[in-house]
C-alpha cells in the first residue's frame, strides 16, 4: 500500500530505549500524564490510541473497558502486548490514514506525539472523526509551532524559520510542527468543539530537569496550562465531536472483533485461524496477537 501520504514507519526501532528509558525526559513522562487525567472522560467502554507506539501511556486509559491500541508498528505493538495482554486490549498495526474500524466504534480516542508525523492531517483527523461516535471525545497532543524558543530564535537569527506564518513546518523529514491557530481550523472543519486547550511541557531545559524535582517542574506545568497561552512546545486540545448526523450507529458491539472492518473494500471480517477474511476475499494476517492491517496476505 505504497499510494498516499508518506509513512514514518517506526518498525523495529529502538524509540523506546533511546528517546524514554533512562533518557532524562521523566518530566516530558510527568507533564502529559497529568494533564491527560485532567482531560481524559471519567469512564466509558472503547478507546482508540490512535498512535500507541510501546503502549508507553497507555495505563493511564484504564478507566474505559477495552482500549484498542493502533499503530503502523508491528514490532512496538507487540512489546506493548507484552506488556498489558490480551484482557480488555486489543492491538492493531495499520495506517492511521486507513483505518480499519466500523464507523462510529468508539466513543473515545487519543493521539499524542504523534500527529507530528503526518504531511495530511485532515485526512487523519477525518479517518478518526469516522471511527468516533456523534458525540465521542477526541484528545489530541501537537508539536507547536510558535514556540518560545522557535519565536526567540526568530528573532535573534535571520534564518530560523517563521514561527508566526499558519502552514505546517517540516523541520525534519516526516516530522512537523503546527500553529495553534493552523491546528484549530482543521479540527473545527471536522466539526470538533475545542472544550480546552492546555499548553504543556514549558520547562524542557536539561539545566532544570536535572536541578530540580520531576514532580515539583510537573507541579509548576500544571498551573501554566490553565494560563491558555500557546507558546509551549506541546499543546494538548480537549476535543468534543459535535456531529449532528444522528444516522451513525450509536450502539457498539460488544465483541471487539466486530469492530474490525477490511481497511481497502470496508466490509465486515470473519476469522479463519490466525487470518481475517473480507467478504470480498481480502485477507489479513494476524501476527503474535496483533491484527495486520498493513499489507493483505497473497
Ligand atoms: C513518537 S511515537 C509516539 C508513541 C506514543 N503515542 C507515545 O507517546 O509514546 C509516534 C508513533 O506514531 C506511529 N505512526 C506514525 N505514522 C503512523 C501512521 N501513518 N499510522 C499509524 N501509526 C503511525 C509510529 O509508528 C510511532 O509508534
Amino acid at each position: 500500500m505504497t499510494d498516499g501520504p508518506r509513512i514514518c514507519d517506526y518498525g523495529d526501532s529502538t524509540y523506546r530505549q533511546d528517546f524514554w528509558e533512562g533518557q532524562g525526559r521523566d518530566y516530558e513522562d510527568a507533564v502529559e500524564r497529568r494533564v491527560l487525567r485532567k482531560l481524559l472522560p471519567a469512564g466509558g467502554a472503547r478507546l482508540l490510541e490512535v498512535g500507541a507506539g510501546f503502549g508507553r501511556i497507555t495505563n493511564e486509559y484504564r478507566m474505559f473497558r477495552e482500549v484498542v491500541l493502533l499503530d503502523y508498528s508491528l514490532e512496538q505493538l507487540q512489546y506493548a502486548r507484552h506488556k498489558y495482554g490480551d484482557e480488555g486490549y486489543l492491538y492493531v498495526a495499520a495506517d492511521a490514514y486507513r483505518m480499519p474500524f466500523q464507523a462510529s466504534a468508539f466513543d473515545a480516542a487519543t493521539m499524542i506525539r504523534v500527529i507530528h508525523h503526518f504531511e495530511n492531517v485532515p485526512a487523519v483527523l477525518g479517518q478518526i472523526r469516522k471511527v468516533l461516535r456523534d458525540d465521542g471525545s477526541f484528545i489530541l497532543e501537537y508539536a507547536n509551532k510558535r514556540n518560545l524558543k522557535a519565536m526567540l530564535r526568530h528573532l535573534f537569527s535571520s534564518r530560523a524559520w517563521n514561527p508566526y506564518t499558519l502552514e505546517p513546518i517540516e523541520f525534519v523529514e516526516l516530522n512537523f510542527n503546527f500553529h495553534p491557530e493552523y491546528m484549530q481550523r482543521q479540527v473545527a472543519e471536522l466539526n470538533f468543539a475545542v472544550r480546552k486547550v492546555a499548553p504543556v511541557s514549558w520547562f524542557r531545559l536539561g539545566l532544570l530537569k536535572s536541578a530540580l524535582p520531576t514532580q515539583f517542574l510537573a507541579g509548576l506545568d500544571s498551573l501554566l496550562q490553565r494560563s491558555g497561552w500557546t507558546i509551549s512546545p506541546s499543546i494538548f486540545l480537549d476535543l468534543q465531536l459535535r456531529d449532528a448526523s444522528g444516522d451513525r450507529g450509536q450502539s457498539l458491539p460488544r465483541d471487539p472483533l466486530e469492530i474490525l472492518r477490511c481497511p481497502l473494500s470496508c466490509s465486515a471480517l470473519r476469522r479463519d485461524g490466525d487470518v481475517l477474511v473480507s467478504d470480498s476475499g481480502i485477507r489479513w494476517g494476524i501476527h503474535g496477537g496483533v491484527f495486520d492491517f498493513r499489507m493483505p496476505l497473497e
